[in-house]
């Protein structure tokens, strides 16, 4: 079995890597492909990489390219973690939108849209040479933002499934509350990414949610960092994500009041470059936990290794919506349980949504397939149209100076503008 991990060059490729070499029976490696145009770092990643399969006496071969077409050729499998523009970029989407008073953030509002316009041409030029080369091998996309690429992929016509580790985050931490092993936690996740909520947490088929609550329900909403009461209120558990709606302007004054998330992750990636620069090191350092990615190796082992090995079991994926949540078009890409298999993702039956979280998800289903014409379509009018429908502006005004203040961030990586 062979793999391609393009953006491998990136500070987060050793969890990746320790993931592959803990799990090598899931996901049996024989080949390992790093492309990152980034020379010198992906070097140093790819050393390391190789140290970390020696050490745990795995028997995969790892190599590293800057060529796009050669790093694929022959590849089962293309896992996609690329950042457009790096930190410098993300740091950008994080601070100009605080300047109309809206939140900061990398994948949700303003910032996710600039995010997404520059990255949707990227990732499906990159497909496209995928399937190229090979056309039955999957994608496999943690590219942010999560939903938009993979709408992007999937209207194309790819081989694609879109991975976020937001919903094994939830059900390590459940389990471990539960006292119980992960793989006995079945999560009812319902929503787009980034923007979604567990509405029952099955435990050998008993929904546990109500007992979780009862019993830890402040250990659960400290970390999310919402209130205990609205977690009682919901029910259910909110993602993380949900933190920049249900509490949009506290936020807002959080990240005007220090540095951005972009400049923290830049320091934390400083750091950790010069760990990885050590020949001794042969494990993920433990400062890799800092970044928000954690689990995200074992979500995408699990992944990658159902699509290839046609298992059929059941993951938290983003997958074309084909009726799953009926008042969201066909060609949305929702996050819930699918089944996974060589023939893809199907989702699972979803329990109608309540009015409560449905009116946000199609708010922001409609948006996504705005911000997908803009970044495919490109012209200042789609910019506008797409943040006017963003549930968390809406207003002309701003919706016209967030449009000037992306572009103008952007004009660089926008060929349109
Ligand atoms: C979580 C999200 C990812 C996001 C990451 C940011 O893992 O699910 O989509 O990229 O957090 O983490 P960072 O350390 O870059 O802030
Ligand atoms: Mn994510």
């Amino acid at each position: 079995m062979k793999l391609a991990v393009v953006g491998g060059g990136s500070t987060y490729t050793p969890e990746l890597i320790d993931g592959f070499a803990r799990l090598r029976d899931v996901l049996p490696l024989e080949e390992l492909v790093l492309i990152d145009p980034a020379g010198d770092r992906l070097e140093l990643i790819g050393q390391l990489a190789r140290r970390i399969f020696a050490k745990q006496g795995h028997p995969g071969k790892i190599s590293w390219t800057n060529d796009l077409d050669a790093g694929v050729d022959g590849a089962d499998a293309v896992l996609l973690q690329l950042r457009i523009g790096g930190q410098a970029a993300r740091n950008q989407d994080e601070t100009w939108p605080l300047e109309c008073g809206c939140v900061g953030q990398e994948t949700t509002g303003a910032g996710g849209l600039a995010k997404a316009l520059r990255t949707v041409p990227v990732v499906l030029d990159i497909a496209e040479r995928v399937r190229r080369r090979n056309p039955d091998a999957w994608i496999v996309d943690f590219t942010n933002p999560v939903g938009i690429v993979t709408r992007a992929l999937l209207t194309h016509g790819h081989k694609a499934v879109g991975l976020c580790n937001v919903a094994i985050g939830f059900q390590r931490k459940f389990a471990a509350l539960l006292g119980v092993t992960p793989e006995e936690v079945q999560l009812e996740h319902v929503g787009l990414n980034h923007l979604t909520w567990e509405r029952a947490v099955r435990v050998g088929g008993e929904d546990v949610l109500p007992r979780l609550l009862a019993e830890h329900g402040d250990a659960v909403a400290d970390d999310l960092r919402m209130p205990r009461s609205l977690v009682d209120r919901l029910g259910v558990v909110p993602s993380y994500y949900l933190r920049y709606y249900y509490r949009h302007d506290e936020v807002v004054r959080e990240q005007r009041s220090k540095p951005s998330r972009a400049a923290e992750v830049a320091a934390i990636e400083q750091e950790l470059l010069g760990l990885y620069g050590d020949p001794k090191l042969d494990t993920k350092p433990e400062l890799l936990n800092k970044r928000g990615g954690a689990y995200y190796s074992e979500a995408a082992v699990a992944l990658t290794s159902s699509l290839l090995r046609d298992t059929g079991d059941v993951q938290v994926v983003n997958a074309l919506n084909n009726g799953t949540l009926p008042f969201l078009p066909d060609d949305a890409v929702i996050e819930v349980p699918a089944t996974v298999g060589a023939a893809g993702a199907v989702p699972v039956p979803v329990r109608p949504l309540e009015p409560l979280f449905a009116g946000l998800v199609a708010g922001v289903t409609a948006y996504e397939h705005l911000a997908l014409e803009a970044a495919l379509k490109g012209s200042r009018d789609r910019v506008f149209e797409a943040l006017l429908a963003h549930p968390l502006i809406g207003q002309i005004d701003y919706a016209d100076r967030l449009t000037d203040e992306l572009i103008a961030h952007n004009r660089e990586h926008l060929t349109w503008a």
